[in-house]
């Protein structure tokens, strides 16, 4: 695992953005393994800034997204699909029929998670993780638990997730209590993992990520198994790390 840690977000998220550009630069269909949330904003920020500066072609680019909250359509403006829409993909010319993010609506969620990872399978596995962390550890809405899943499943979120969550949402009776997430075999599976974690709500964390230890109690350290992570870090969510 390499930590590089910067002065400022932004600039943890200009170094993020190259390395998310540097592996389309080589390949140009890579598949993008990608999340929402505050962590890897600034990231989408500085990639839509490359491509309307002519530096990234999205045109072969296929994505597929960690997660969705159960009961949420893709229409709604808190769902990871809109998320996807607003922050990215409507600014890039990434092909939308290209672009997946699992599905939080359906009869039959067991059986759209497993299409979930025939698709991952079919598209010749995830070139490049991102990941953001959760302060309790998760990855994807893999939460702490005594097991955790290899494959993609419903998840029910943590109350500390919820709460954190809540900061979108009206009320935290808004937020909802179940999401479908890639599991940690899809996860482990990609080529190359970039962690992007920033502030001190995190540094907690982050400092698990350093030590020699991995537990399912902590989702994030089950990534000391991967060759390839580079865990980008602000100065505030590196300020437990020794
Ligand atoms: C989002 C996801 C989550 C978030 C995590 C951190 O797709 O999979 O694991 O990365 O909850 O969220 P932020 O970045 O909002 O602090």
């Amino acid at each position: 695992m390499k930590f590089k840690i910067f002065e400022t977000y932004e600039e943890a998220s200009a170094y993020s953005a190259e390395l998310l550009a540097e592996v389309i630069r080589t390949k140009r269909d890579a598949v993008l393994g990608l999340a929402t949330g505050s962590s890897p904003e600034g990231m989408y920020k500085e990639i839509i800034r490359r491509y309307e500066a002519g530096e990234i072609d999205f045109s072969q680019v296929k994505s597929i997204n960690l997660d969705e909250y159960v009961g949420l359509t893709g229409d709604h403006d808190q769902s990871y699909r809109y998320f996807m829409d607003t922050h990215l993909f409507n600014h890039v010319n990434i092909n939308k029929a290209n672009t997946h993010v699992p599905q939080g609506v359906g009869q039959d969620l067991a059986a759209l998670a497993k299409a979930y990872d025939e698709l991952i399978e079919n598209l010749g596995g995830i070139d490049v993780q991102v990941l953001g962390i959760g302060a309790n550890g998760h990855i994807g809405f893999n939460e702490p638990e005594h097991e955790l899943h290899l494959k993609t499943h419903v998840a029910e979120l943590k109350p500390e997730t919820i709460e954190a969550n809540a900061r979108f949402f009206e009320s935290r009776d808004d937020v909802p209590t179940k999401a479908v997430t890639m599991g940690i075999g899809a996860i482990l599976s990609a080529k190359k993992i970039i962690l992007i974690a920033s502030g001190e709500s995190k540094a907690e964390a982050v400092k698990a990520l350093e030590d020699d230890f991995i537990s399912t109690h902590v989702p994030a350290t089950l990534l000391k198994l991967h060759a390839d992570v580079t865990v980008v870090l602000d100065k505030e969510a590196a300020s437990l790390l020794t």
